[in-house]
């Protein structure tokens, strides 16, 4: 065992005292929740809960490849309401942000698409978007990328965009990585990076889709794993130094950061 214990004062006290440097951070929906943004499978006020209204045969339709082709709509009706501009960053965004200022954070790996994190100061070469993002978008059919202003105002207007060149008129989608698609380049390029971590830190995801499910398991078995999340997840708590926060991201990343002595400089990172 690393830890002399599994709670978070021993965390604290093993990143000071081992001069932990090599930190990734795993995210999901979760951890933008107390932006507004509903995650995907909270029983009441996830996404997935509430999409009657869009008459899908089944929920994660909305992000299905073949099922886009044949409607976008349900997808571009969402779209109008997750589109990002419209949400500020959390305090565990900002605590990310604070990782990378104190030169710690090794790779964040989120399964997030409203881009909270680099809008929180994080550098985009700090972040692999393992589901892509709303940042870009193209035709589905000749892959032409389509300009951010035509984009906007089609979301604005609850449209579905068309590729500009007449001859294709293929349908555009955001650079979003939908049920069927690949995973970008950058996530299978870094994918065993955690293994020469020297912390995990894991926040805010069910832990329910792969193949990002799986990257916890490449944490060496003698490199500590925190899950700050509301449920245990992702038989996270099986190993030896795997320390669980339960509750919500926020509380828990304010705990940790007052363990360590960062809690002023992290509420000023928030507030500004
Ligand atoms: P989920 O909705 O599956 O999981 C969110 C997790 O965060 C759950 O375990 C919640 O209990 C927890 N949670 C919610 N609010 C929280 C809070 N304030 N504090 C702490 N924990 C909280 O979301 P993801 O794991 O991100 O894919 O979902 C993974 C993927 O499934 C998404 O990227 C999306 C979806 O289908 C695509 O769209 C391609």
């Amino acid at each position: 065992q690393t830890l002399e214990s599994r709670t978070l004062e021993s965390v604290a006290k093993y990143i000071t005292e081992r001069k932990v440097r090599r930190i990734v951070v795993m995210t999901g929906a979760g951890i933008s929740t107390a932006a507004g943004i509903p995650d995907f499978r909270s029983p009441d006020t996830g996404l997935y809960a509430n999409l009657a209204r869009l008459n899908l045969p089944y929920a994660e339709a909305v992000f299905d490849i073949s099922y886009f082709r044949n409607n976008p709509l349900p997808f571009y009706t969402l779209a109008h309401e997750l589109y990002p501009g419209r949400y500020r960053p959390t305090v565990t965004h900002c605590f990310i942000k604070l990782l990378y200022d104190k030169g710690l954070l090794l790779k964040l790996f989120t399964q997030n698409i409203d881009c909270l994190e680099r809008e929180a100061g994080v550098p985009g070469e700090m972040i692999v978007e393992a589901h892509g993002s709303f940042a870009s978008q193209r035709c589905i059919e000749c892959k032409t990328e389509l300009p951010d202003t035509i984009m906007k105002k089609a979301v604005r207007e609850r449209e579905v965009p068309r590729c500009l060149r007449k001859t294709c008129n293929g349908l555009v989608k955001p650079d979003i990585v939908f049920f069927g698609e690949a995973l970008p380049e950058a996530f299978h390029r870094n994918r065993t990076l955690p293994a020469s971590a020297d912390l995990a830190i894991i926040m805010g995801t069910s832990l329910s889709v792969q193949p990002f499910a799986s990257l916890p398991s490449y944490v060496r078995e003698e490199t500590p794993r925190i899950l700050i999340n509301l449920e245990r997840v992702g038989g996270l708590g099986s190993r030896a130094d795997d320390v669980l926060i339960l509750g919500e991201c926020d509380a828990g990343v304010r705990k940790l950061a007052d363990a360590l002595g960062w809690l002023d400089e992290l509420e000023d990172l928030w507030q500004r």
